[in-house]
C-alpha cells in the first residue's frame, strides 16, 4: 500500500536529539492546521465534524480538538469514557458488537449509540429503554454496509465480500428502522472526494424510501480532507447538495485527517551488521511500534532520506520476529551504533497501537509545538507499564 502523506512540515528543522529514544513527536502547530482545515470545511458545508480516537487519541491535545470541532466518535466503552473525561462536545459510538454488561453507561456518555445489525437494536430494545427511563437522551443509529467497495487493500475495506462491518443495505426494510434516527457507514480509507460520490450515488436509490424517518447520516472516516491535494470545495458542494436532498444532518468522522502528518517516531541504531546488504537493528519495532508497517503492509517515509543511489540498509526491531522489519533506507546520516532518525506520519493509528510484545519498550510521547518551540515531555513507559499489563 501506498501511503501519500509524508510531507515533514516542520519536523524538517527538528533536532532529533532533543527527544529519547524511541519515541513520538506530535507538533501541535501541524494538529493546529488539519483542525483549521475540517473546521473550515465544517463550517462551510453546514456539517458536523467528529474526530476518530480510533486513530488518535492523544488525550492532552483533547482541548485543542474541542476547540476545533463538534465531538468525536468512539468505537466502544473504554473510547466513549476516554472522551467523557476529557474531550467536549458530542459522542458517537460505534461498536460492531456491544455487550449488554457496557451498553447502559455507553448510553449514558453518547450522543449517538451506532449499532452494527438491527438485531442487536431488538436485542438490546429494554437496555435502550431503561437508559431513556433513567433519563439519558441518545440516538439510536444503524452502521450499513454500502455494499460497494470503494478499498485499495481488503484487509481495510469494509465492503470486501462477506464483511461483518454494517448491515448489508440491500436487506434493508422501514422494519429495520423502527426506532432508528440515523444511518451511518464507513467505506473509505485515505481516500479522495470521488470514492465517496460513487459509494453516495450507488446508496441513494437504496435510502431513498427511508429518508423520511431519519434525521442524521453519518458518513463515517476514509476522508483525506487535510491532504493537500483533496478536493474540499468540491466536497463542500456535495455535502450541501446532499444536505439539500435528504433534508438530514450531515457527519463526518475523520481520524487520520485530524493528525496526518502531525507527528514523527524517532529512533536510534542499535547495531549494524552485514547479510548480504547491510542490516541495522533499531529500538523502534515494526510489530510493536507501528504495526501497520506489517499489516497494510507500507513502507513509512523517513525524515530526510537521502535520494541519492548509495546503498540502502535494511532496518528492523529488536523483537525475536523474523518479520519485524520497517524497510530499507537511505539514513540521512552514516548508520552506526547511536545514529538517529525518524519515521514520518506516525501521530495516526501508530501511537493508539502500540504493544510491549518481547518485552520492548514503548516509545515516549511528546508535544512540541513548532511555532513556538515549545517541547514537553508528556508520558514515558517504565518495567512497570508491561509488568501491570500481565499477570
Ligand atoms: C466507523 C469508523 N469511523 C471512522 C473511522 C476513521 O477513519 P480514518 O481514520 O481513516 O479517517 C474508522 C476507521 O476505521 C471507522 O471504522
Amino acid at each position: 500500500m501506498e501511503t501519500r502523506a509524508g510531507d515533514p512540515g516542520a519536523f524538517a528543522r527538528f533536532d532529533l536529539s532533543r527527544v529519547d529514544s524511541p519515541a513520538f513527536v506530535v507538533d501541535a502547530a501541524a494538529l493546529r492546521r488539519n483542525l483549521g482545515v475540517l473546521a473550515d470545511v465544517r463550517d462551510r458545508a453546514g456539517i458536523k465534524l467528529l474526530a476518530a480516537l480510533k486513530a488518535f487519541s492523544m488525550w492532552r491535545v483533547a482541548p485543542l480538538i474541542t476547540r476545533y470541532l463538534d465531538g468525536v466518535c468512539t468505537s466502544g466503552l473504554w473510547e466513549a469514557k476516554l472522551a467523557g473525561e476529557f474531550y467536549g462536545g458530542e459522542i458517537a459510538t460505534y461498536c460492531a458488537g456491544y455487550k449488554a454488561e457496557d451498553l447502559a453507561e455507553i448510553c449514558r456518555l453518547s450522543d449517538h449509540v451506532i449499532f452494527n445489525s438491527p438485531a442487536q437494536i431488538a436485542r438490546f430494545a429494554p437496555i435502550l429503554a431503561a437508559a431513556r427511563e433513567s433519563g439519558d437522551r441518545f440516538d439510536v443509529g444503524l452502521r450499513i454496509n454500502p455494499l460497494h467497495a470503494e478499498g485499495e487493500v481488503p484487509r481495510y475495506d469494509p465492503c470486501a465480500p462477506h464483511s461483518r462491518l454494517g448491515f448489508p443495505v440491500d436487506q434493508l426494510t422501514d422494519a429495520h428502522l423502527e426506532g432508528v434516527s440515523g444511518i451511518h457507514f464507513h467505506s473509505l480509507c485515505e481516500q479522495d472526494l470521488e470514492p465517496l460520490k460513487r459509494t453516495w450515488d450507488v446508496l441513494l436509490p437504496r435510502l431513498k424510501p427511508h429518508l423520511g424517518r431519519l434525521s442524521w447520516l453519518n458518513f463515517g472516516g476514509g476522508h483525506h480532507i487535510t491532504r493537500a491535494d483533496y478536493q474540499r470545495d468540491e466536497l463542500v458542494e456535495f455535502l450541501k447538495q446532499v444536505k439539500a436532498e435528504t433534508g438530514c444532518e450531515l457527519y463526518l468522522e475523520p481520524g487520520e485527517a485530524v493528525a496526518l502528518d502531525a507527528g514523527i517516531l524517532v529512533g536510534s541504531i542499535l547495531d549494524v551488521q552485514t547479510n548480504g546488504m547491510p542490516v541495522a537493528i533499531t529500538d523502534i519495532s515494526a510489530t510493536c511500534h507501528m504495526p501497520d508497517v506489517i499489516e497494510a503492509p507500507y513502507r513509512p517515509a523517513m525524515l530526510g532520506e537521502r535520494q541519492d543511489d548509495s546503498e540502502p540498509v535494511r532496518l528492523g526491531g529488536p523483537s525475536c520476529l523474523a518479520g519485524d522489519v520497517i524497510g530499507d533506507y537511505r539514513l540521512p546520516a552514516q548508520c552506526e551504533p547511536g545514529a538517529r532518525f525518524a519515521f514520518l506520519d506516525q501521530a495516526h493509528y501508530s501511537m493508539v497501537k502500540t504493544t510491549t510484545f518481547n518485552g520492548v519498550p514503548l516509545p515516549s510521547i511528546w508535544l512540541w509545538d513548532s511555532e513556538t518551540d515549545a517541547l514537553e515531555r508528556l508520558r514515558s513507559f517504565a518495567y512497570e507499564d508491561f509488568r501491570d499489563r500481565l499477570s
